[in-house]
């Protein structure tokens, strides 16, 4: 075991499908209109996979873009980690899918923890290069839900969106890299969001395929409400774990779930929205790539630079949360 030592970020990769789905698009394929769904979400289009491409196939892009900015070789990494809740298949994880793709040699392994999961991923990178096990970690988060969507039901076929992003995860100084996290689960508000078939619990069948039991259901209202409150309080709990105040923040990426969910934790911080950085108006509802794939748009467009203070934070399916303070150094 090395002497205690903080992780970081050193480089960040990101993909999406070309093909745009529009609110217009959506208008002649469900009962909706493109003014409803800009002012109850914020997203105006969303990138969906075609027949044939797969989680990894974005995943991969992703790692070899990140592996590219750090500077470093798919064999300079030790441990690659993919937060997904869409994998290629249910067996085997993703992440081994990628390591030989990228041509690494280092264990992999998938983490479900919903929209939450690549800041859950985050942290367990962080406890390995912390204790010294590991020193290099790709970090990917990676989904498809557009392939798990029930596209004859309004109230989710709007929301969601497809990418992946990944970053690279090396040691730092003491008072760079992550500062601290914050993780939870309350799995009380399971039954809010759920695949509900396709497990051991539901098999699939032939009527469960009839009635889209194999695609994403979610009562709406339930998520909002746990989102709004969980958001504020997980940021600020994760800002006192390491002594910051709001003050301190120079950019909060969220997860790009709502705008109206973004909204609501400008209110409570009484920070300016300009401290919050969104695309959910682009890419919509991307699960565990939307924190990344945002961080990667941030940090190619100048909104974070070395040395920023910038806090992540994710919700979802768990019900989960997850938020982290990073001394950026990349
Ligand atoms: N177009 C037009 N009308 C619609 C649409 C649509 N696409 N969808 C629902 N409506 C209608 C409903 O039928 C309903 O009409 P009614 O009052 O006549 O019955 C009305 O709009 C309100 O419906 P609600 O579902 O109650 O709407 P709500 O205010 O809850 O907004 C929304 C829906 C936008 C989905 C909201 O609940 C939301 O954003 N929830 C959070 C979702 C989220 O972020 N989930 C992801 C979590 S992360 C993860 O792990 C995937």
């Amino acid at each position: 075991m090395g002497e205690m030592r903080n992780a970081g970020i050193i480089g960040i990769g990101s993909a999406v499908p070309e093909k745009v789905l529009t609110n217009a698009d959506l208008e002649k394929m469900i009962d909706t209109s493109d003014e409803w769904i800009r002012t109850m979400t914020g997203i105006r289009e969303r990138r969906i996979a075609v027949d044939g491409e797969a989680t990894s196939d974005f995943a991969i892009k992703a790692a070899n873009m990140a592996l590219q900015r750090a500077g470093l070789e798919p064999k300079d990494i030790d441990l690659i980690i993919v937060a997904t809740v869409t994998g290629d298949m249910l067996l085997p994880a993703t992440a081994s899918i990628v390591q030989n793709a990228i041509g690494a040699n280092c264990p992999a392994f998938d983490l479900a923890a919903g929209c939450s999961g690549w800041v859950y991923a985050l942290a367990v990178a962080n406890g390995f290069i912390t204790s010294g096990m590991y020193d290099r970690v790709l970090v990917i988060g990676a989904d498809l839900l557009t392939k798990v969507t029930n596209w004859t039901d309004r109230g989710t076929c709007i929301l969601f969106g497809d990418g992946a992003g990944a970053a690279v995860v090396e040691p730092m100084e003491p008072g760079a890299g992550m500062l601290a996290f914050e993780l939870g689960s309350d799995g009380s508000g399971a039954s809010s969001l759920t695949i509900p078939a396709g497990g051991t619990r539901q098999p699939v069948t032939h009527e469960n395929l009839d009635t889209h039991a194999n695609k994403v259901v979610m009562e709406g209202r339930e998520v909002f409400k746990f989102a709004v409150k969980i958001q504020g309080e997980a940021i600020e709990r994760v800002l006192a774990k390491c002594g910051l105040n709001t003050t301190d923040i120079d950019m909060v990426v969220p997860h790009q779930a709502n705008m109206r969910v973004i909204e609501s934790a400008v209110n409570r911080l009484g920070l300016p929205m300009e401290k919050f950085f969104v695309n959910l108006d682009r890419y919509g509802n991307t699960s565990g790539a939307s924190i990344p794939l945002a961080l990667d748009e941030a940090t190619q467009a100048g909104r974070i630079k070395k040395g920023d203070t910038v806090v992540v934070v994710g919700f979802g399916a768990g019900l989960t949360w997850a938020a982290g303070v990073i001394k950026w150094a990349y």
